[in-house]
């Protein structure tokens, strides 16, 4: 048997690595509007405004396009798993047509822009599927197909694909998209410096000040003033309408490897059992006739980052996709986290009620990229004063919905207190017993510790105490990293930050 491919990192990474950097914010600058973030959300809406005429800076804490954007498995479809049987029942067929025609019309636009640049990003139409295996949910997918053709869909319930194994039944959403999606997001952020945007790389953002204009305060002391702010850092790294308690993060992992083209699926899949799989393709050297290979992408096995063993994880996803893709050659695997939002939709416009020139966009629920490109003109025609049908559909002061929707809403809460408190409580295990690799919260006199060893044998210890809001990391020896469950901040083993929404690094600590 093939071994299990180490945490290599992710195949858009790797295939579409970017150039140098772009040089950091080394000085004060005053432009319209300032972006926090270049993933997806951020650079979209970066590009639109510059389009609109704007002069935007965007300014990234690490580099374009390499947060979970560079991560994912890159589907652009309107079908979200099963969502508009729910969106139908929450927030009536109108929210649901709103959800529907927003999400396709980002999908055309993207079309659209692939087309008037030329970019070369490895665009492939295809039918999307939600599909299960367990006859006992065949019911609720009739209902999803139902729902989503009410909503405008092309979608319909089948009960055949051209996946290796049988279905009991799928919804297939006709005329969805897949592509390469660094290789489509470096060329947007291209035409927007083109277009007069500037990008800061490398350049983390820390404060935020709502005046009129606005400032923002970089890690290096330069700030920028700008008439309008978007917050897009995925997490949101300021919190001043209780965002924080109406999202969960999620992390998942994916593997890849090729297959032989004649193989291909031909189409996207994912099924809510068995822990989440999602299944897509996407080119390698394959001439189009059934002839080379592709590649092959798997995604599942979601949990709350800082919880369980990831190295159990990976070992279930890569057994699952050598069961029903016997001789893949598995490659890569990577992991990456998005974030649910508690009641469903996300949250994409003003950043809290007296909001006046501060914008966010967040929650996108594993969905994303069809969310961000949605979000970059959403907040376009709110920042340009223009009216936008589903504004009200992705308002995040909204409460009414948050309230409707309250047993997820205290769940997340309930598990936020559980981890505040309980992680306190967990036994320490005793630091020689650490093996090279691994990382443990211990306590060492009066105080807690989050040691690592190394694999040359040395200890490094931080404190275990989150910058974000204090709850205690928890080491995912899969990756290496600390990981935060309250919010899923992460930290390198040197205690510096991967991931918000903690923008500091955890205290170092002697040992
Ligand atoms: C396994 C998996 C598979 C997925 N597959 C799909 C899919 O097939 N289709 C789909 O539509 N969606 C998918 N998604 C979801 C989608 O990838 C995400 O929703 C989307 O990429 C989020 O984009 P973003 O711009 O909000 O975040 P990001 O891409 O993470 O961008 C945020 C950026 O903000 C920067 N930042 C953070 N803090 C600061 C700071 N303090 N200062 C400056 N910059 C900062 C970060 O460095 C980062 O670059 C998937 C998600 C997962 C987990
Ligand atoms: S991410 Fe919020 S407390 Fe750690």
């Amino acid at each position: 048997m093939t071994e299990n491919p180490q945490v290599n990192g992710s195949y858009w990474l790797q295939t579409a690595p970017g150039g140098a950097p772009r040089p950091a914010l080394a000085e004060d600058l005053d432009v319209d509007v300032a972006v926090i973030g270049a993933g997806v959300a951020g650079l979209s809406t970066a590009w639109e405004l510059a389009r609109a005429g704007r002069s935007v800076a965007v300014l990234e804490a690490g580099r374009v396009a390499a947060g979970v954007t560079g991560h994912t498995s890159a589907k652009l479809t309107a079908q979200h798993t099963l969502i508009y049987d729910k969106l139908r029942r929450t927030r009536g067929p109108e929210g649901a047509r709103l959800y529907a025609r927003s999400q396709s019309e980002a999908i055309e636009h993207a079309a659209g822009i692939e087309a008037e640049l030329g970019i070369d990003c490895d665009w492939e139409t295809r039918s999307a599927y939600t599909y299960v295996r367990d006859a006992g949910r065949v019911d609720e997918l009739r209902a999803e197909a139902a729902a989503a053709k009410e909503a405008g869909l092309p979608a319909s319930f089948v009960t055949e694909t051209a996946l290796p194994f049988p279905v009991a039944g799928a919804v297939e959403v006709t005329g969805q998209a897949q592509f390469h999606p660094r290789k489509y997001l470096l060329a947007l952020a291209e035409d927007l410096e083109a277009h007069g945007g500037r990008i800061f790389e490398n350049t983390t953002v820390h404060g935020l000040d709502e005046g009129e204009p606005c400032r923002v305060s970089t890690g290096a002391g330069a700030t920028v003033t700008a008439r309008d702010v978007v917050v897009a850092t995925h997490y949101p790294i300021f919190d001043r309408a209780l965002l924080f308690a109406r999202l969960s993060p999620r992390r998942e992992l994916v593997v890849a490897g090729s297959i032989e083209a004649d193989r291909d699926v031909d189409g996207m899949y994912i099924t809510p059992d068995e822990n989440t799989r999602s299944v897509r393709t996407a080119p390698l050297d394959d001439a189009g006739d059934g002839t080379g290979r592709r590649l092959l992408v798997v995604t599942g096995e979601h949990f709350t980052p800082g919880t369980g063993d990831t190295r159990e994880r990976f070992d279930r996803l890569s057994a699952w996709a050598r069961e029903h893709f016997p001789g893949v050659d598995l490659t890569h695997a990577w992991a990456t986290q998005d974030i649910d939002p508690t009641d469903t939709v996300p949250m994409v416009g003003p950043l809290h009620p007296g909001a006046h020139h501060t914008y966010v966009a967040t929650g996108f629920g594993g969905w994303g990229l069809s969310g961000g490109i949605m979000a970059g003109r959403l907040l376009t025609a709110q920042i340009s004063g223009e009216e936008c049908a589903w504004s009200e559909l992705y308002d995040p002061r909204r409460l009414r919905t948050a309230v409707r929707e309250a047993p997820a809403f205290l769940k997340t809460q309930a598990e936020v207190a559980r981890h505040f408190v309980g992680d306190r409580l967990k036994p320490s295990p005793p630091v020689d017993a650490l093996p090279p690799g691994e990382g443990a919260v211990v306590r060492a006199g009066g105080d807690r510790l989050a040691v690592y060893r190394d694999e040359a044998g040395a200890l490094h210890a931080v404190s275990p105490r989150c910058t974000h809001l204090g709850c205690l990391v928890n080491f995912n020896a899969a990756e290496r990293a600390w990981e935060c469950p309250c919010h899923g901040s992460r930290f390198g083993t040197d205690g510096k930050v991967i991931e918000g929404p903690a923008t500091k690094p955890l205290e170092q600590r002697d040992i």
